[in-house]
């Protein structure tokens, strides 16, 4: 017992530890500057994100000769879409695919159909275009309804 009690002490020390020294790839300290929600919906349009995005409560032009599906961009949500978040699905989309679609209609087995900008978009248009997005999630905690005897 006291051995087992002595391991599960060091097995915490080591957790905690590694804890500290911390993953080299984490995100964390990572900061873009803020950017500007109006030129990140004109960024939006040049780049024409609007080929398969809507977003809610916006009026985007429409593409000639693109098809729906749209994904829409925006709208309610459970808890707050993080600057991080964000910014991962427009510079590394098959990291985390949106959740609430089939995976086959935005994905191609496990890569995003959504396009890579990297290679030409701008930091600037970058942190724009997040936080032009990020003014049109509105959060919305789901209200619980718990049942109460008798049941109706
Ligand atoms: C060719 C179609 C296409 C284009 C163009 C496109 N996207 Fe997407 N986008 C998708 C698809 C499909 C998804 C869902 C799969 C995923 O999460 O990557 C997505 C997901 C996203 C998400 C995550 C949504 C969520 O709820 O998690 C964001 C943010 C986003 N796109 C922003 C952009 C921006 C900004 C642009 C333009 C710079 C853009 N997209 C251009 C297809 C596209």
């Amino acid at each position: 017992m006291k051995n087992l009690i002595r391991l599960l002490v060091i097995g915490l020390g080591l957790v905690l530890l590694s804890g500290c020294n911390g993953d080299p790839r984490s995100a964390r300290g990572f900061r873009l500057p803020d950017g500007d929600a109006e030129a990140g919906l004109e960024a939006f349009i040049d780049m024409e994100c609007n080929q398969c995005h809507t977003v809610r409560g916006e009026e985007l032009p429409i593409i000639p000769g693109q098809d729906p599906p749209y994904f829409e961009l925006g709208g309610e949500v459970t808890r707050v879409k993080t600057y991080g978040e964000l910014v991962t699905s427009i510079i590394n989309p098959s990291h985390k695919l949106a959740t609430g679609y089939a995976k086959e209609v935005i994905a191609v087995g496990d890569e995003s159909k959504m396009e890579v900008y990297n290679e030409f978009m701008t930091v600037q248009q970058l942190t724009d275009i997040v936080m032009f997005l990020q003014t049109h999630y509105d959060v919305r905690i789901p209200e619980h309804r718990y049942p109460t005897y008798p049941y109706p």
